[in-house]
C-alpha cells in the first residue's frame, strides 16, 4: 500500500516504492489527498440564482465515487454580477450554503477532499451559456453591466459590453465579497479553497498589462498590477482556517502576440513567491484567455506543464499541472519527474468519472486493496470478478 507522507509536509515520495507516484497520498496543512488526481474546476452553468442543486451533487459526487483525491468545484461567484452566466453557482448569500453542505458531505464520505473555486468574472460576466452562444447578454435579455480594472471591451463580436472601470471603493467591496464567500465556504464544509485568478476574469485582468491600463495604485508597475490579487488572497487566507489549504489559479502567461506586452512566466514566478509569503499553499498553473483568439496557443498534451515545473522549482511552492492531461502514464510521469505535486483533469473527467480507477489498472497497480481505496465497496467488491 502507498505510504503516506508525514502530516503537514508537502513531499513527493516516488523512489523505493512500488506505488506509482500518482497514487501516493500527499498532505497540505491538515488535509490529506489520497492520491494526486484532482478534478479541475468546471462551470456547469446549471445553477438557479447561484444555488447548486442535484446536478452538482451527481456531477461532483460521481467523480468522488470514481476515485479523485480532490475535486475543486466550479468558479463560484462572490457577487451576482461576478457570474459568467446567469446559471453560474454563487456564494454571495448564506442561503447558498445549504445545498453545498449536502455535496461536501457526500464527497467526504467517499474519501474525496471537497474544494471550491471563488471567482468574479469581471468584463467576461453577463454571458449566455457556451451551448447557447456564449455572447454577452444585453441587460434586457437577463444580462447586467460588467466591471473591470479598465473600461476596455473584450471583443467587438461576442463579448462586446464596455465594462465600467472600478473605483477604489468598488474594488474594496469586491474584496470584501471574496472574504464573505470564503467564510461561507467554511460553513459549507469545503476543505480546499481556490482563488480564480486566471482566464481573463477579474483578478487576471488586474495583473495583465493587456487589460489593466490604470494609473492609480492598482495599475502600472508589476507591484501595482498584482495588488488586487495579493490583497484578495491575503484577506481570504486570513478568513480561511489555518489548518486548511488554499490555492490560486494563475494564467501563467498571456501568450502575448509579437508587439504586445503581456503577462509572462517570469512574472508568474515572482507573483507565486509573493502568494507563498501570504500563506498560499499551491499555484494551479493554467494560462491565457485575457484577450480573444487562441489559435496561436500551442495546445497539445502537457502544454502547460512547463509552467507548473518552473514555478515549483523557482518559487519553491507546490503546484498543480492542468491541460490536456488524459493518459495515466502521462499524469504519473508529471508527478514522478517532480513537475507538479498534483494533476488536475477537466474534460477527461467528463469523459470518464472512473478515470482514477482505470489509471491505477493501467499503471499496473491494481489489487483489491487499491480498488477499495479508489472505489466504494458497492463497486470495488465486484469490479475484478470475471463471472
Ligand atoms: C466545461 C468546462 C468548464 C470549465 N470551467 C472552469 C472553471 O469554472 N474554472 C476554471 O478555472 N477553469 C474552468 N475550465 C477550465 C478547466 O478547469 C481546465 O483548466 C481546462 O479545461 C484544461 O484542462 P483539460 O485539457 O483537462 O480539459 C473549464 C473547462 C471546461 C471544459
Amino acid at each position: 500500500m502507498c505510504a503516506a507522507p508525514k502530516p503537514a509536509v508537502i513531499s513527493v515520495k516516488t523512489e523505493s516504492s512500488d506505488c506509482p507516484a500518482l497514487f501516493t497520498p500527499i498532505t497540505f496543512r491538515s488535509v490529506r489527498l489520497k492520491n494526486r488526481i484532482g478534478v479541475s474546476p468546471m462551470c456547469q452553468y446549471s445553477a438557479q440564482e447561484g444555488f447548486m442543486n442535484d446536478w452538482h451533487l451527481v456531477h461532483l459526487g460521481s467523480r468522488a465515487v470514481g476515485g479523485a483525491g480532490l475535486i475543486i468545484a466550479e468558479a463560484t461567484a462572490v457577487r451576482p454580477e461576478g457570474r459568467i452566466s446567469p446559471q453560474d453557482a454563487g456564494l454571495w448569500s448564506d442561503a447558498h450554503i445549504v445545498p453545498m453542505k449536502r455535496i461536501t458531505q457526500f464527497l467526504k464520505e467517499h474519501g474525496c477532499v471537497p474544494g471550491i473555486q471563488l471567482a468574479h468574472a469581471g468584463r467576461k460576466a453577463s454571458a449566455a451559456r457556451p451551448w447557447e452562444g456564449a455572447h454577452h447578454l444585453k441587460d434586457t435579455e437577463g444580462g447586467w453591466p460588467t466591471l473591470a480594472p479598465s473600461a476596455l471591451v473584450f471583443d467587438p463580436k461576442k463579448l462586446n459590453k464596455l465594462p465600467n472601470a472600478l473605483s477604489i471603493e468598488e474594488i474594496e467591496a469586491i474584496q470584501a465579497a471574496f472574504v464573505a464567500a470564503t467564510q461561507r465556504a467554511v460553513e459549507a464544509g469545503f476543505q480546499w479553497l481556490e482563488l480564480h485568478a486566471a482566464h481573463g476574469y477579474l483578478a487576471h485582468s488586474f495583473y495583465s498589462p493587456l487589460t489593466n491600463h490604470r494609473d492609480d495604485r492598482y495599475g502600472g508597475s508589476f507591484e501595482n498590477r498584482c495588488r488586487f490579487v495579493l490583497e484578495t488572497a491575503t484577506a481570504m487566507r486570513k478568513a480561511w482556517p489555518a489548518e486548511l489549504p488554499m490555492s490560486v489559479r494563475l494564467s501563467c502567461t498571456d501568450w502575448a502576440k509579437e508587439g504586445e506586452t503581456g503577462w509572462d512566466l517570469a512574472q508568474s514566478v515572482q507573483l507565486s513567491m509573493l502568494l507563498k509569503a501570504v500563506g498560499v499553499d499551491l499555484i494551479d498553473c493554467s494560462s491565457g484567455f485575457a484577450t480573444p483568439g487562441v489559435s496561436h496557443y500551442p495546445i497539445e498534451p502537457d502544454w502547460q506543464v512547463p509552467f507548473s515545473e518552473t514555478i515549483k522549482k523557482e518559487a519553491g511552492i507546490a503546484t498543480a499541472a492542468v491541460g490536456m492531461i488524459t493518459e495515466p502514464e502521462q499524469a504519473n510521469d508529471i508527478i514522478t519527474e517532480g513537475k507538479a505535486d498534483i494533476v488536475l483533469l477537466a474534460r477527461e473527467m467528463l469523459r470518464d468519472p472512473y478515470w482514477p480507477w482505470w489509471a491505477s489498472k493501467t499503471l499496473g497497480y491494481h489489487d483489491a486493496l487499491i480498488d477499495a481505496l479508489i472505489l466504494p465497496p458497492q463497486y470495488s467488491h465486484w469490479v475484478e470478478q470475471a463471472h
